[in-house]
């Protein structure tokens, strides 16, 4: 067999434990097999598949590689906020949250300093975060974060648990006592746990490794898990549509700017929205968020209730800050908003003629060119949708979805390797 040919055939093996076809390509795994070569000190590519292909620890190492457990703690504050509000607001006890691939555990930890913030005891809170990747459930299970694990200030109000000094992280035991690691592979780690139980469900940040079949299934599942009022939170790269759950879920109300929080939707879903898996709140919307409570003062401060403030109007919700140079023009909240509406519509010539009309009276926001790139991508005009989808990660680099986007194009014309660049430039995250 040619080295290709074995790449290929590691290449099926991962995508059998549903890791994501770009990133299991002969190119795109060369690198890490070559990795497990030396390590192993097996000789050649071809003995390296038989022996991936007669252990589980081997396919294990590669999925290591492929999907880092790469986390910290209140990775997306605004998620925390929002859990924050539905803790405080919620009669459910224990509060229960699901973790799916928790890594190295800043994600559970971060839920538990949040419940108890919000003025749960720790026996009312319980955490189960779940992840294939036994280092880094050693890591959590000894509550030790890297330094990486602190990037930015923490909230102020999680200051009484969880405490940065010279950027390391110390847990409160209290804290760590809530979570619970579970060494395990989704979905098959989810089928034991009982359905309708959990409070909240995190899944972020591994759809992005996952093929389409392993996602729905997942998906499935999440939602099976949840209770009926339960809330799903996804990475900043991740809608419901990738689960296959655009039909069931919305996003969560009260809406938290960069919360990436979803609920069931208590009315059917409009008849496939052509943006559904895009974020692109205008601005200036009436938004609703929920503001949190100032920290306590001293790290030994006993939980506190949090005022059932109720959600105060707030500034929009855009979750790509445009840089003060991408905007020459501003662009008129309603004629982007009715833009969007008519390509939501399926109306996608008017929406064509509407943004049209906002680029040629000088309009070059980030805001007008994502949405641009939405629709040409919903038409198919891929000569159009690239053009356009350039610009915006020229003006902002880590623009999840114009990544995303890029990236279906380069493989829709076979260029794997660009492909699989973007899609890892995505994966890096933003915030
Ligand atoms: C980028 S980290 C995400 C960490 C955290 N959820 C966050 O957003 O900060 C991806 C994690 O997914 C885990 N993972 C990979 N495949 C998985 C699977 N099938 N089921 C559960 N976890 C998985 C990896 O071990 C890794 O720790």
């Amino acid at each position: 067999m040619s080295a290709t040919s074995a790449l290929e055939r590691i290449g099926e093996l991962l995508r059998a434990v549903h890791l994501d076809g770009a990133l299991t390509a002969p190119e795109a795994i060369r690198s890490i097999v070559d990795e497990r070569l030396r390590a192993t000190g097996v000789s050649s590519v071809d003995a390296y598949a038989e022996l991936a292909a007669r252990s589980s620890d081997e396919i294990a190492r590669l999925r290591e590689q492929i999907a880092v457990p790469e986390t910290w703690l209140f990775r997306y504050p605004g998620s925390f906020e929002a859990l924050q509000y539905r803790m405080s607001t919620s009669q459910s006890r224990p509060f229960r949250v699901l973790s799916v691939a928790c890594a190295t555990g800043a994600e559970p930890f971060s839920i538990a300093a949040t419940a108890l913030s919000a003025g749960l005891l720790p026996d009312q809170v319980s955490v189960i975060g779940i992840d294939p990747n036994p280092a880094a459930l050693a890591s959590a299970r000894r509550a030790e974060l890297g330094r990486m694990a602190v990037r930015g200030e923490l909230p102020s109000w999680a200051s009484p648990w969880i405490e940065s000094r010279n950027g390391i992280a110390r847990i409160d035991p209290a804290v760590r006592a809530c979570c619970e690691f579970r060494e395990g592979v989704a979905p098959g780690a989810l089928i034991d746990l009982p359905a309708g139980t959990f409070d909240a469900v995190f899944c972020r940040n591994l759809a992005i490794y996952l093929g389409e079949s392993g996602r729905r299934v997942i998906g499935e599942r999440l939602a099976a898990l949840l209770k009926p009022d339960g809330m799903l939170f996804l990475g900043h790269a991740e809608r419901p549509a990738l689960f296959g759950l655009e039909a069931t879920f919305e996003p969560a109300s009260p809406a938290v700017s960069g919360s990436f929080a979803f609920s069931r939707r208590s009315t059917p879903a409009p008849t496939k929205p052509v943006l559904a898996a895009l974020d692109l709140q205008p601005q200036g919307t009436p938004w609703e968020s929920y503001a949190p409570p100032r920290a306590a003062a001293t790290a030994s401060a006993p939980p506190r209730a949090v005022p059932n403030s109720a959600p105060t109007p707030a500034a929009g919700a855009h979750t790509h800050a445009a840089p003060a140079s991408a905007a020459t023009a501003p662009t008129t909240n309603s004629q982007l908003l009715a833009a969007r509406a008519a390509a939501d519509a399926g109306n996608l010539a008017r929406a064509v003629e509407l943004t049209d009309n906002l680029h040629a009276a000088g309009d070059r926001s980030l805001a007008l060119m994502e949405l641009q790139g939405a629709i040409f991508m919903a038409m198919g005009d891929a000569p159009r949708a690239e053009n356009v989808l350039r610009q915006v990660i020229y003006l902002d680099p880590g623009n999840v979805e114009a990544l995303l986007h890029l990236a279906v194009l380069a493989e829709r014309r076979g260029d794997g390797a660009l492909a699989l660049r973007y899609r890892q430039r995505a994966a890096k995250g933003t915030s």
